[in-house]
């Protein structure tokens, strides 16, 4: 964190056109909060912005699905995400709309900016489908058919959902008009569309190396590998990038602001990043602020960060940051740190088949859940889809609640505070109790993660600091000592240390779980952690100054988290329950329509995915075809087998641990894939000298994995 900086962090503007659900939670909005939340207690300049997205398709199909009108369904829905992520903790700063005055005046200007400029904008002629019973355009969602990348036949005509390939409408087989389901005809129709392709030639630079005008203005590695990777994909794709059309006819949507342009409006992808600047001008207005101080000016002051989901990647890394180059004045992102997808119990959230749960649903249905908001919270941190797609599991909700908030940091605070309480009438004694050097260190790295949007790393960090203090209390034993030596002064040197840690665990723990960091200050009867705070506590422990005075009075214990899964009260396990016993309910429906629909029967148990890892490694591996040509059991070890494998060009000698599942006879003469340069080891006696690859389903079966038949051994494997 840099106090001479201008921070500005967005998160991704949501459509207006329905309820979010948990992964968009974790995707875009709680990582996000999370930084803005550090930096506020650095004391840092930070604006944290967002809003509904209430224009294009998403909107206008949406209301005539509801049979209401667009407005309605805004309205409907703005008011609704607004007051979740409020209740949630989502701490914006400004939360707008895209449907706001301002709003439509920032863009129409903007586009006028790239009129006027010459060259970034380009009239064109071009024949668009249309339905002629409805005597409408069907622009991007409006059209569906089949992708001709996977064949799914019902892609959109921007996006095909399954296969993530962006497309246009003339790119689909098959098209039918959304509207009257009918065969659109071609007809022309003039728009405007920006001359993207002008711009692939620093946008490069600037995503590979940082250097923006000559100037390094980004530390290239500091962004996720996915990230770039995706944004060069796009850059180096075919022809490399092209002119994209800006406009649509539709009649929803901000006008285009050109003389004979009626009918048509700005495509929503154009209008809503311009979004993140109208709100800003908002925030800015209403509290008395100037708004171009997080957006213009000296590019190293200012610190623009986009939170988002993956599916927006293109968007935010190459065509928003193109027209604000493309406008001028304007600051680009120095990062993006976009997140993968979290998936729930194991399948893709959906809201058609009831599989998920929406913000407000949870927390309608944990009204009576003691922390319901933290412990959401806490759950999608220890999970977050940082560099790879995660799942979400009722079972981990419940063992990260019990093991780490109640467990560790909730029974951490409480025995202090006990102790306090019982010993001292609850009040701090030693000043000479500093928080001890370890502990300075792992808050030096739970910063620095935070920094660099590892944002789990830090999460267990916070939990690490609570689990040295019960330690410390344990090996401590204040209790044992005050029975035969009560005058000891390391008794109330340990209460004291012990306090110190427990306030800064609130201070620590305030951008992860404010509710509890609030609920901990309670019990030290100290105020809510305010801003600057942390930056505060970070100082004293540099000049080993204590973080509670002594002689400070402290409140009276109370339990902070009581366990799920408790023998003597079920209230909250009978929640999760209920939560567990609806995908049940959806999973037996399904097999009774589709009896045959094998693994579906049970939640599928995916192992979960591992970190992402570059072609390097990959190519590293020498994996072969192979064949066992011998087999035998190796004495006194259950699951070994000891094979001979031929390569073709050589034997090798494999222990395996498949004998659990195959006897010697059944695996001589199998087909095999073998990882051949790794490393020799001993196992059990036995030098193996590779490995065979084996699937695994969910309930620990294995399988062979082979090449075809035809192929012999000692073949590569790419
Ligand atoms: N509404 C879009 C979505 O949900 C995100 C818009 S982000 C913005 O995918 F930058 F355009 F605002
Ligand atoms: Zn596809």
């Amino acid at each position: 964190m840099d106090k001479s900086k201008k921070y500005c962090v967005t998160s991704a503007l949501p459509y207006a056109n329905g309820a979010l659900h948990l992964g968009h939670l974790a995707g875009a909005y709680l990582p996000a909060d999370i930084y803005v939340r550090y930096l506020r207690g650095l004391g840092a300049d930070v604006i944290f912005i967002c809003g509904s997205d209430e224009h294009g398709a998403a909107i206008t199909i949406r209301a005539k699905k509801d049979g209401i009108s667009p407005r309605e369904i805004i309205d409907k829905y703005h008011a609704l995400n607004k007051a979740t992520f409020e209740q949630l903790g989502i701490s914006f700063d400004h939360y707008d709309r895209t449907s706001a005055p301002l709003h439509h005046e920032t863009a129409q200007a903007f586009f006028k900016k790239l009129i006027d400029k010459g060259g970034e904008l380009e009239e064109r002629l071009s024949e668009q489908y249309f339905d002629e019973e409805y005597q409408q355009f069907l622009a991007d969602r409006y059209i569906m058919g089949e992708c001709p990348n996977c064949a799914n036949p019902e892609a959109y005509g921007d996006q095909c959902e399954r296969c993530g390939t962006t497309l246009s409408p003339l790119e689909l087989k098959n098209p039918k008009s959304m509207l009257s389901g009918a065969t659109p005809i071609l007809k022309e129709t003039s728009h405007w569309y920006f001359r993207l392709d002008k711009h692939g030639d620093w946008l490069r630079e600037w995503i590979k190396t940082g250097v923006l005008d000559g100037q390094q203005h980004h530390d290239p590695k500091a962004w996720k590998n996915h990230v770039v990777g995706q944004c060069l994909s796009w850059l180096d794709d075919g022809d490399g990038l092209q002119p994209r059309s800006i406009t649509r006819d539709l009649d929803w949507g901000i006008p285009v602001p050109m003389p004979g342009a009626e009918g048509k409006v700005l495509y929503v992808w154009f209008d809503a990043p311009i979004g993140y600047i109208s709100s800003t001008k908002q925030w800015a207005a209403d509290n008395g602020k100037n708004w171009e101080d997080y957006w213009k000016g000296d590019p190293d002051k200012l610190q623009l960060v986009h939170f988002i989901g993956k599916d927006n990647i293109v968007f935010h890394c190459i065509v928003f940051p193109a027209m604000l180059k493309a406008h001028g004045d304007y600051a680009l992102p120095v990062n993006v740190p976009a997140n993968q997808f979290l998936n729930f119990e194991g399948r893709k959230f959906s809201k058609s088949k009831g599989w998920g749960i929406e913000q407000h649903e949870y927390l309608e249905e944990f009204a009576d859940f003691p922390n319901k908001e933290d412990a959401l919270r806490w759950a999608l941190i220890r999970n977050l889809p940082e560099n790879k797609d995660a799942d979400f599991k009722w079972d981990e909700f419940v063992d990260f609640y019990d093991k780490d908030l109640a467990d560790k940091l909730g029974n951490f605070i409480n025995r202090v505070i006990t102790l306090t309480n019982s010993y001292y009438g609850g009040i701090a004694t030693a000043s000479s109790a500093t928080v001890p050097d370890n502990i300075k260190g792992l808050v030096e790295s739970l910063c620095e993660d935070i920094e660099a949007y590892n944002l789990k790393a830090a999460a267990s960090t916070l939990v690490e600091i609570a689990s040295w203090g019960n330690q410390y209390l344990q090996d401590t034993a204040p209790w044992a000592i005050r029975k035969t030596d009560p005058d000891s002064p390391v008794i109330a040197l340990c209460i004291s240390t012990s306090l110190q840690l427990v306030n800064l665990l609130a201070v620590l723990c305030e951008p992860f779980i404010p509710f509890t960091s609030l609920k901990i200050r309670n019990l030290l009867n100290l105020p809510a952690v305010k801003t600057g705070e942390l930056g505060e506590v970070i100082a004293k422990l540099k000049n080993g100054e204590a973080l509670l005075p002594a002689g400070h009075q402290v409140g009276q214990p109370e339990i902070l988290f009581a366990k799920i899964n408790d023998r003597n009260d079920k209230s909250r396990l009978e929640i999760i329950e209920r939560q567990k016993a609806k995908l049940e309910a959806i999973l037996a429906a399904e097999q009774q329509s589709n009896p045959e629909g094998a693994g579906n029967s049970t939640i599928q148990q995916y192992s979960p995915m591992k970190d992402e890892i570059q072609y390097d490694d990959f190519a590293k591996m020498d994996i072969r075809t192979a064949t066992i040509t011998a087999a035998e059991r190796i004495p006194k070890a259950d699951k070994l087998l000891k094979l001979t494998v031929d390569l073709g060009f050589e034997q090798r000698t494999v222990a395996s641990g498949i004998a659990e599942q195959f006897t010697p006879e059944e695996v001589v003469g199998k087909q095999v894939l073998l990882l051949a340069n790794l490393a020799p080891r001993k196992i059990r006696g036995v030098e193996s000298q590779g490995m065979i690859l084996m699937a695994e389903d969910g309930e620990g079966k294995l399988s062979f994995v082979q090449a075809g038949e035809a192929f012999g051994p000692g073949l590569g494997v790419k």
